[in-house]
């Protein structure tokens, strides 16, 4: 396990696993690649917020595109059998009116979402170079329990911990903005689907359910039994209006489907913020 804990947290690592404080930008990565041999590599680290990635696009450029092709082809010097790359779905198709497939024209609105498929396309080319197998999963929104982070996260992360502490949330636009949510147990799921099986190439991953924010805000209220009190302010710069995934394609060759349903998703969430006061 490879991560600088720029927003990770040692706590939520599987005490089994090997840790290695690192940054994927650094080229002393290329040490423990060859050290450790791995047989899959799940390449999961970022620079996730997208209004930093308009205000410092370089930074996310480093990361995002530079960082992730430093990964891929340290897999491809190594022989690793395949990467599972974690890419974006809601931020690269840009506005959708229909549930966007895998073969939807990318129309990203953000550094982050260009960086993303800069990387997508560094894999393809490691593909070619290395005779690298991959997998990329272009993820719809996450949610789920330790997804708080204190600040910065997911709108279901930041609305259940503001309604369990008595905040105010901020809700940015009118509430009409939409966003395909897929629970984290899923994408896991998603991810180890995508390692057994013998095919490479892109999926979506996603419930396919179109959800407005406030639909978002009157299921965290119904969830937590509490008063929701919140804002309203201007929409922020990158931010897609409506996004929603077709994730037929991992259905049919991955044999992945949603397993939880977004009220119970979202019903868990509040219970383990609760249970852990965050
Ligand atoms: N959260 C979402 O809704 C969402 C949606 C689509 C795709 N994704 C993708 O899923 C992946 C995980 O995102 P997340 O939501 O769990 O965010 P996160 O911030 O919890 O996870 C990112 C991890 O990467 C680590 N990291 C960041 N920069 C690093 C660097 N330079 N070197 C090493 N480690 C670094 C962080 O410490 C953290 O552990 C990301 O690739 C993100 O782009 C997330």
């Amino acid at each position: 396990m490879l991560d600088n804990l720029s927003s990770g947290k040692k706590e939520y690592l599987n005490p089994k696993a090997k840790f290695y404080k690192i940054d994927i930008c650094s080229p002393a990565i290329d040490k423990i690649f060859k050290q450790e041999k791995f047989d899959y590599v799940f390449h999961l680290a970022a620079q996730i917020d997208v209004r930093k990635s308009v205000a410092d696009p370089e930074f996310d450029n480093k990361v995002n595109a530079m960082g992730s092709f430093n990964v891929f082809k340290n897999c491809g010097l190594n022989k690793v059998k395949k990467v599972i790359f974690i890419s974006t779905g809601g931020a690269l198709y840009g506005d959708c009116s229909k549930p966007a497939t895998e073969q939807t024209l990318i129309q990203p609105v953000s550094p982050y979402a260009i960086h993303k498929y800069s990387a997508e396309r560094y894999l393809e080319l490691c593909g070619e170079l290395y005779g690298l197998d991959y997998i990329v999963l272009r993820l719809a929104n996450i949610y789920g329990p330790r997804q708080y982070k204190g600040g910065e996260c997911g709108v279901i992360g930041v609305f259940t911990s503001n309604i369990i502490r008595g905040l105010t949330s901020v809700l940015y636009g009118d509430g009409s903005k939409t966003r395909d949510f897929v629970y984290v147990a899923d994408v896991a799921d998603a991810c180890l689907k995508a390692m057994a099986v013998k095919q490479t190439g892109v999926f979506n991953i996603g419930s396919g359910r179109e959800i407005s924010m406030a639909q978002i805000i009157n299921a965290v209220k119904k969830a937590a039994g509490r008063k929701f009190v919140y804002k309203k302010e201007k929409d922020r710069p990158g931010e897609v209006q409506r996004s929603v995934l077709n994730s037929a394609k991992a259905g049919k060759i991955l044999g992945w489907r949603p397993g939880m349903k977004l009220e119970p998703g979202i019903k868990r969430t509040i219970d383990w913020a609760i249970s852990k006061n965050k």
